[in-house]
């Protein structure tokens, strides 16, 4: 397993746990010496426990160097491919000096190499035109990965869908090593989808541009709803019913984040334009647009909320992960609002279960408390941002007893209205009426 992040580190533990030997390869030190002594360096329900599990097993190890697996049958490249700094395209750089060390280490006769990078198409087919040149006796596949970070080892084991992405002929090697590694969520039914490299390429980025699409779509319906004076969750309620539709997915709030949905519709749109078609998903600007909008929306009626300007005012954020069940703070609608509001003047109180270590680490001009009522102590106005199921259990009482103002914004749209309100709570959501 070439690279130990969220997706490696998941992936080397469950194919473990599936009976494989695995080597978790990465650069980064700290990473292999922190996995290898059985700590998960992420926050990932369940992860920890079977990792240890498989350590003890014998067959799970942690290495930097790429020669303990130069005998494997098959490597996964799992390493990032994060936005570049310079524009929206997406930075292969750990992809390319993944297969530099592979290829430096040496790959044995017949040895799959197997993508599994969220990558723009036209990768894969450039990585196995550098083997045939490098290695002619290995291969390569392109396997989109699908995990949901919180659900990782479910979705792991028990995939709701496999894409393998094969080269045009090589007699059905390639297939014949995934079907091995995936034998045993093949018994259990689940659905394969066998293509070339450029379609399982874009499954990913089209399944997330999809899922990205939809968010944005019902938060544009909480902006007419706004307008309107009508209820986007009644609407989308109502919407889900209609089984073309589907209730998934359409949680109206402050947006989605995190490291793939915005990153990956960026880049696609990159990689589009290059390959002429940029005019066939310009439409995913306007899903980024709706999106960051939202964010904007929060920092607006904050600021309105407390009179019109937020400076020496307390404001409480709830929630530092992009979404519960994670410590993940990339692109964290909450932090971005926490940090529009702090540059604003504000004082801004963080609370997270999970995130707090890593949002203090990168935004240290920010306070944090553990205590989601100390956070709310003396506010202004409290914003819940990450609908954590802390959160949720919160009682409004209680923190309505120690806050200056008893103003939340719920902009996950999923507290209790009717149990706020009662607490003596102004209670104002995102695309619902204040009654
Ligand atoms: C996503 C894809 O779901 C997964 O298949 C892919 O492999 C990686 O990207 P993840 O980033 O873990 O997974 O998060 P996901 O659960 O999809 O949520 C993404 C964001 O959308 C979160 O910020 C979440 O809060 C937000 N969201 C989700 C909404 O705002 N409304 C919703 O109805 C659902």
């Amino acid at each position: 397993m070439v690279g130990t992040g969220y997706l490696g580190a998941t992936h080397a533990v469950c194919m473990s746990e599936l009976g494989f030997t695995v080597v978790g390869l990465d650069v980064d030190e700290a990473k292999v010496a922190s996995l290898g002594a059985g700590v998960v360096p992420f926050f990932e329900p369940g992860l920890e426990e079977l990792l240890r599990k498989n350590l003890e097993s014998g067959r799970l190890s942690f290495s930097t160097s790429f020669a303990d697996a130069a005998d494997a049958d098959a490597h996964f490249l799992c390493v990032g491919t994060p936005q570049r700094a310079d524009s929206p395209a997406a930075d292969l750089s750990y992809l390319d000096s993944a297969m530099d060390q592979l290829l430096a280490a040496g790959l044995k006769p017949g040895a799959l190499v197997i993508g599994k990078s969220t990558v723009p198409a036209g990768t894969a087919a450039r990585l196995a035109a550098r083997l045939a040149a490098e290695a002619p006796h290995a291969g390569l596949a392109w396997n989109p990965e699908f995990l949901r970070e919180g659900f990782a080892v479910e979705d792991t084991l028990r995939p709701d869908r496999l894409v393998f992405g094969l080269p045009a002929a090589d007699g059905g090697v390639a297939e014949a090593v995934l079907r091995t590694v995936y034998s045993q969520a093949l018994e259990a039914g689940t659905p394969l989808v066998v293509a070339d490299y450029a379609t399982a390429e874009l499954v990913k980025v089209a399944a997330n541009s999809f899922l990205a699409t939809k968010i944005s779509f019902i938060n544009a319906m909480a902006e007419v709803c706004e307008v309107a004076g009508a209820d986007v969750t009644t609407l989308a309620k109502a919407l889900s019913y209609d089984t073309r539709i589907g209730g998934r997915f359409l949680g109206a709030g402050v947006g989605f984040g995190g490291g793939c949905l915005p990153k990956d519709i960026r880049a696609f749109q990159a990689r589009a334009r290059e390959l002429d078609a940029g005019h066939s998903v310009a439409f995913l600007a306007e899903v980024d647009a709706i999106n960051l909008r939202r964010r904007a929306r929060v920092v607006e009626l904050a600021t309105e909320l407390v009179g019109g300007d937020v400076r020496g005012k307390r404001v409480a954020v709830f929630g530092a992960a992009f979404k519960p069940n994670s410590d993940d703070i990339r692109d964290s609608p909450a932090l971005d609002v926490a940090r529009a509001l702090h540059a604003a003047g504000a004082i801004v109180t963080v609370c997270d279960p999970a995130a707090i270590p890593n949002a203090e680490r990168r935004y240290p001009e920010l306070r944090y408390d553990l205590n989601a009522v100390e956070a709310a102590r003396d506010a202004d106005v409290v914003l819940h941002l990450t609908e954590w199921a802390e959160f949720r259990e919160v009682d409004p009482e209680l923190v309505a007893s120690v806050t200056r103002n008893p103003v939340i914004i719920d902009g996950r749209n999923t507290l209790d209205p009717v149990r706020w309100r009662q607490a003596g709570w102004t209670y104002h959501a995102l695309g619902r009426p204040n009654v």
